[in-house]
C-alpha cells in the first residue's frame, strides 16, 4: 500500500523557503543535556535533502508540556546546537516562533541556513488548533512540510490549522514512518505476533482491542500485566495497577479467550516474574513463579517447592517479567514472521551495578535478542515507545530491528485506526 499522501519528492521546492515541523520532544537533563537524540537523527535526511535543493529551511517543535510561558526548561536552544553539531554548520536560534524577533531572522535566511524556532507549547494556541497562530507560522515558509511523525495524532496548529494556509505536504521520515506501520498492519507477513508493556491497560486500550481480534499472538508484559493478573486472580502484592483499568483487562481477556477458542490464536500473561520491594540497583530479588511450573526444589530435584514460596509478599512488586515468561515470549517470537513491538517488559530505568544488564531488564533484553535474531528466527520487527527505544538507544540495539519508530503514542494511534488529523490533512498524492 505504501505511503498514501504527497512528499516533499514529489513538490518542486528547489530554492524555496521551506517550514519544517520535526518532533524533537527529546529528554534533556537538568544540565541542559539532550540525553537521547534518536528523534533528532531521524529528521535529518529531511533536513539535508532540503538542502540539497537550495532551500532555506526553518523548523518548528515543541518540547514537552510547558505550563509557564518561557519556562526555559523546556527550551529548544539544546536542540539548536546537537542540529550544529550533526551538520557540521550553524543552526541559527529564535526565541519565539511567532513575533517580530521570529519574522526577522526568517526573513534573512539565504538558500542553505537552518533557522529552528522555540517550542510552539510556549503558546497556548499551538495545542487549541488556533488558525490565527497557525497563519503566523505558515507565514515563515512558501511550503510546509510536515516531519513530526511523533505528534501527528494530534490536532495542533502545527499539525492541522496550518495546512489551509500553505501547500503542506510529508517528509521524508513521516513517510517512512507511516507507510511502514500502515503495511505491518494492512498485510503483515503472518505469523504476526505483538508484544504490549508499559504502564496503563487505558494508555494502550485502543491498539490492545485491534490487537487482540487481528494478531495471532498478543504477550503482555510491563506494569500492564499486573491489572491483567489481578483479573485473572492472582495477587500482585504491591505491585503498581491501576484498579481502574480493571473493566479494561476483563474485557481483553473475554475476547482473546473467545479468540482462542475459535482459533489458534494465542494470549499470553506472564506466568512469572522478577519481584523485589524496592526499586534500587541494591534491590533484593527474587523469583515468584505463579504457576509453580518452572523450578524444581533445588535439594531435592525434581520435587516442587512449597507453593506459599513462590507466592508474592503483600511489600513485593512485580518488576519485570520472570525467566520463564521471558523464555516463552522469545520462544512465540521464533515462529512468528512479524512482531510488533510497544513498551518495556519491565523498569529498565534501574541501571545494574555490575554488568550491562539491569536488575529489571531481563526481560526486555530477551526480547532485543529474539529480535536481532540470538534465538535463531530474526523477524520482521517493528518497536515503539519512548522509554522502549530510549532503551535500545543506551544500549545499543536499534539495528536489532527492521524499524524503530520515533513516536510512542503515535505509532499506537495508527496501529489502532485511530484518526491522524497530522496526516490526514496533507496534500493527497495526485
Ligand atoms: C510524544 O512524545 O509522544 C510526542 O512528542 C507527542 O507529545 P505529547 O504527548 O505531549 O503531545
Amino acid at each position: 500500500m505504501g505511503f498514501w499522501k504527497r512528499t516533499l519528492k514529489e513538490y518542486n521546492l528547489y530554492g524555496k523557503q521551506v517550514l519544517v515541523r520535526a518532533d524533537y520532544n527529546v529528554p534533556i537533563d537538568e544540565t541542559g543535556t539532550i540525553t537521547d537524540d534518536y528523534r533528532i537523527t531521524q529528521s535529518l535526511p529531511t533536513i539535508q535533502y532540503l538542502l540539497e535543493q537550495a532551500c532555506s529551511v526553518v523548523i518548528v517543535s515543541h518540547l514537552g508540556r510547558p505550563k509557564d510561558k518561557h519556562d526555559q526548561k523546556y527550551s529548544l536552544e539544546p536542540v539548536a546546537k546537537r542540529l550544529a553539531e550533526r551538520f557540521n554548520r550553524e543552526v541559527k536560534f529564535a526565541h519565539d516562533s511567532v513575533g517580530d524577533d521570529a519574522k526577522q531572522k526568517v526573513g534573512q535566511l539565504q538558500p542553505g541556513d537552518i533557522l529552528l524556532l522555540e517550542n510552539l507549547r510556549f503558546h497556548k494556541e499551538e495545542e487549541a488548533n488556533d488558525d490565527n497562530f497557525a497563519k503566523q507560522l505558515a507565514q515563515h515558509g512558501e511550503v510546509f512540510v510536515q516531519d513530526g511523525f511523533g505528534v501527528v495524532h494530534r490536532a495542533h496548529a502545527s499539525t492541522d490549522a496550518i495546512t489551509k494556509h500553505i501547500p503542506s505536504v510529508a517528509g521524508l521520515l513521516l513517510e517512512r514512518e507511516a507507510g511502514t506501520i500502515v503495511d505491518a498492519m494492512a498485510e503483515p507477513d503472518r505469523p504476526l505476533m505483538t508484544i504490549i508493556g508499559g504502564a496503563k491497560v487505558s494508555d494502550k486500550i485502543d491498539v490492545l482491542r485491534r490487537f487482540v481480534e487481528h494478531a495471532d499472538v498478543v504477550a503482555i508484559g510491563g506494569a500492564m500485566a499486573n491489572v491483567f493478573l489481578q483479573a485473572r486472580g492472582i495477587s500482585t502484592g504491591n505491585s503498581k495497577a491501576s484498579q481502574e483499568d480493571l473493566p479494561l483487562a476483563r474485557e481483553i481477556i473475554e475476547v482473546a479467550t473467545r479468540r482462542s477458542q475459535e482459533s489458534d490464536f494465542v494470549f499470553y500473561l506472564p506466568q512469572d516474574a522478577v519481584v523485589a520491594s524496592e526499586i534500587t540497583p541494591r534491590a533484593k530479588t527474587r523469583i515468584v513463579d505463579w504457576g509453580s511450573h518452572v523450578f524444581a526444589d533445588i535439594e531435592a530435584y525434581p520435587n516442587k517447592p512449597d507453593r506459599t514460596a513462590v507466592e508474592m509478599g503483600d511489600k513485593d512488586m512485580i518488576l519485570d517479567i520472570g525467566p520463564y515468561s521471558g523464555a516463552f515470549i522469545a520462544g512465540a517470537m521464533q515462529l512468528c514472521k512479524t512482531v510488533i513491538w510497544n513498551g518495556a517488559m519491565g523498569v529498565t530505568e534501574v541501571k545494574s551495578l555490575q554488568g550491562p544488564v539491569g536488575p529489571f531488564s531481563h526481560g526486555t533484553e530477551t526480547i532485543v535478542q529474539a529480535c536481532g535474531g540470538a534465538f535463531g528466527n530474526q523477524p520482521h520487527s517493528i518497536v515503539g515507545g519512548g522509554d522502549t527505544v530510549g532503551y535500545l538507544e543506551s544500549t545499543d540495539a536499534l539495528d536489532h530491528f527492521s524499524h524503530v519508530s520515533t513516536g510512542g503514542g503515535a505509532s499506537l494511534e495508527l496501529m489502532a485506526g485511530n484518526r491522524m488529523p497530522g496526516i490526514e490533512s496533507l496534500w493527497d498524492k495526485e
